[in-house]
């Protein structure tokens, strides 16, 4: 959400409806209900993302500057990490974005990673040193890992010798994501502001075709996240959704004052019934995001704004149903707005 208008980028393939070629579509709305679709807003057209331009994060820095860090594919099929910034700030869509001219600005490098398993950079966060913070999923010594990376200025970054979080319990997380609650309040929390002292963080990751997470605290002095509880079995991790719910990642709505939780469902149509219809995949309706009062489980709802798109309602009163008998609710249809 930037300026007033809320800015959607997913995984995109100008060349048809199969995984491939994957730039940054981009489609621009001022109520998470109606979208403007745009052009690209990343292509792959440097050597650090020719082979893709993957997932990444935007974030606010000070004095209202948007920066995107985004994974790419190297000529290798190196992943690494990429920086954008909006190429015309008077353009309120944000239509063209020009890349750094040191990207990649992190590369795949360091003891234990591997270089083929390392994307989809967090929003950035500061901490109490004043540096900002990013996480990136990855393969650390074959186990899955939030990777912590730091800078002063968000274009040079330095690897943290320790991760936020790993765990053995799996072997990567993509798209994790880190934010901020308090218990039993549904308002947000922006991460790079001052945090409650009552407030838990959360870290999600994807794995195994579905969305998980942990809740736990940051800790300040170890720069780490700690769980509230840890289980080995993978398995038994909390899940944001039990549906066909992927690679989502969370943003803070400023505009509400709520944290919004967006996610990928793969329709698991057969490739030939994606190509015939001429999509794949489709993005679930965006949600709020909370905490419960007992700080165990995140909740979650529809954005309110889902609810502009309720007319026509049909009331009948005193109605009896026959067993066997039909009553036609009439003016239902679909839609008309
Ligand atoms: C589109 O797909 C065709 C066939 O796979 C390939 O030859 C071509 O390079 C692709 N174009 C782009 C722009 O990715
Ligand atoms: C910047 O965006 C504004 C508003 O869309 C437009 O009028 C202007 O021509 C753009 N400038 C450039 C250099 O593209
Ligand atoms: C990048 O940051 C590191 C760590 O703060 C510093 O040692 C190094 O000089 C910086 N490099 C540049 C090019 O600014
Ligand atoms: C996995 O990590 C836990 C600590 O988090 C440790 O107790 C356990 O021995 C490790 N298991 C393996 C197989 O390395
Ligand atoms: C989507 O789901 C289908 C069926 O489960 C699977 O074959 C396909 O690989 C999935 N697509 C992606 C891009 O994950």
């Amino acid at each position: 959400y930037y300026n007033g208008i809320y800015h959607e980028f997913y995984q995109y393939n100008p060349n048809g409806s199969v995984w491939g070629n994957i730039v940054w579509g981009h489609s621009v709305s001022t109520d998470l209900i109606n979208w403007i679709p745009l052009e690209a807003a990343i292509e792959r057209d440097t050597p650090s993302d020719i082979n893709g331009c993957w997932t990444g994060s935007a974030t606010i820095l000070p004095g209202n500057r948007l920066v995107i860090i985004y994974t790419g594919a190297d000529p290798e099929k190196r992943q690494v990490q990429n920086i954008v910034v909006p190429k015309n700030l008077s353009d309120p869509y944000l239509r063209e974005w020009t890349k750094a001219g040191n990207n990649p600005v992190i590369q795949p490098v360091g003891p234990g990673l591997n270089s083929g398993q390392f994307r989809d950079p967090t929003t950035g966060w500061i901490g109490p040193d004043g540096l900002w913070r990013i996480a990136v999923g990855a393969e650390l010594n074959g186990d899955s890992a939030a990777l912590l990376y730091k800078s002063k200025d968000f274009l040079n970054w330095t690897r943290v010798d320790h991760p936020l979080y790993s765990s053995n319990s799996s072997s990567m997380w993509e798209c994790p994501d880190f934010f901020a609650v308090l218990p039993g309040n549904s308002g947000g929390l922006d991460l790079s502001a001052a945090i409650p002292n009552a407030a838990k963080h959360v870290l999600k990751m994807s794995l195994d075709s579905c969305d998980k997470y942990m809740i736990g605290v940051y800790d300040l002095k170890s720069d780490t996240f700690i769980p509230d509880t840890v289980l080995d079995d993978r398995r038994l991790w909390s899940r944001i959704d039990y549906g066909n719910f992927y690679a989502s990642k969370s943003f803070f709505d400023s505009k509400k004052g709520r944290r919004i939780i967006w996610g990928w469902t793969n329709e698991t149509d057969s490739s030939s019934d994606d190509v015939a219809k001429g999509w794949a995949g489709i993005h679930a309706i965006p949600r709020t995001i909370w905490l419960d009062s007992h700080g165990k489980q995140l909740l979650q709802w529809p954005v309110e704004e889902v609810e502009s798109l309720r007319g026509n309602e049909i009331n009948h009163q005193g109605l009896e149903l026959k067993k066997g008998g039909l009553f036609e609710i009439k003016g239902a249809d679909s839609f008309q707005g």
